[in-house]
């Protein structure tokens, strides 16, 4: 069973699924959030998984990021899930975590990188988006994809529409992905998601 920590920034309702789905592969043992009264922390209290907030402000990105780091590894985590955390790390951390850090986004990468995803997608016509997890490397986005879901974008949506269509898929789908990665189903070998 692998020891998990998941980042948040914010409301945490992938959080709130991972604890839902959580099986024999994965325990999560630590949440972590930059944001001081982040709704998803409540979630993890609720839960009984510890928490520990790590401000961000008036820090340098190495800094910040060499204070998670230590956390993560007092806590003996093994992977490291980010689950809407508004941070971007530095290349030393993700570096560091290389193959055990993976994160969630709400396109069908590699389209749509970054952020104002939904209102990008729906000024350009889209007919389909959806969710992307993958493992996380130096550039923003950009990691080997380990799982996708799509769903359909209608003329009539407003960006708040299809961010709530596209969040219901998340919350399978991260759990899901989370489990390939635990039970050594997929691994980061040569850049590449190498499934077993
Ligand atoms: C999700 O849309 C995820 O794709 C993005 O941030 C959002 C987090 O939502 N990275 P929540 O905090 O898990 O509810």
């Amino acid at each position: 069973m692998k020891r998990v920590a998941v980042l948040i920034s914010g409301r945490g309702s992938n959080l709130g699924s991972l604890i839902d789905a959580a099986d024999s592969s994965y325990k999560i043992i630590l949440v972590i959030s930059n944001i001081d009264g982040a709704a998803g922390l409540e979630r993890a209290r609720a839960a009984g998984i510890p928490t520990t907030v790590v401000p961000h402000a008036g820090k340098t990105r190495e800094v910040f990021d060499a204070e998670v780091d230590q956390v993560l590894r007092a806590a003996d985590a093994e992977l490291v899930v980010l689950a809407g955390f508004m941070r971007i790390l530095s290349d030393g951390f993700v570096r560091g975590w290389e193959g055990r850090l993976i994160n969630i986004h709400p396109s069908l990468l590699p389209a749509y990188k970054g952020i104002k995803v939904h209102e990008r997608v729906i000024e350009a016509k889209e007919s389909k988006s959806g969710a992307s997890v993958h493992f996380v490397v130096p550039e923003l986005d950009a990691g080997p994809v380990i799982a996708q879901a799509s769903v359909p974008v209608h003329p009539s949506d407003t960006p708040q529409m299809l961010a709530d269509r596209v969040l219901a898929v998340e919350h399978n789908l991260y759990p899901e992905a989370l489990k390939l990665l635990a039970s050594g189903k997929v691994k980061l070998q040569s850049g590449l998601a190498v499934f077993a």
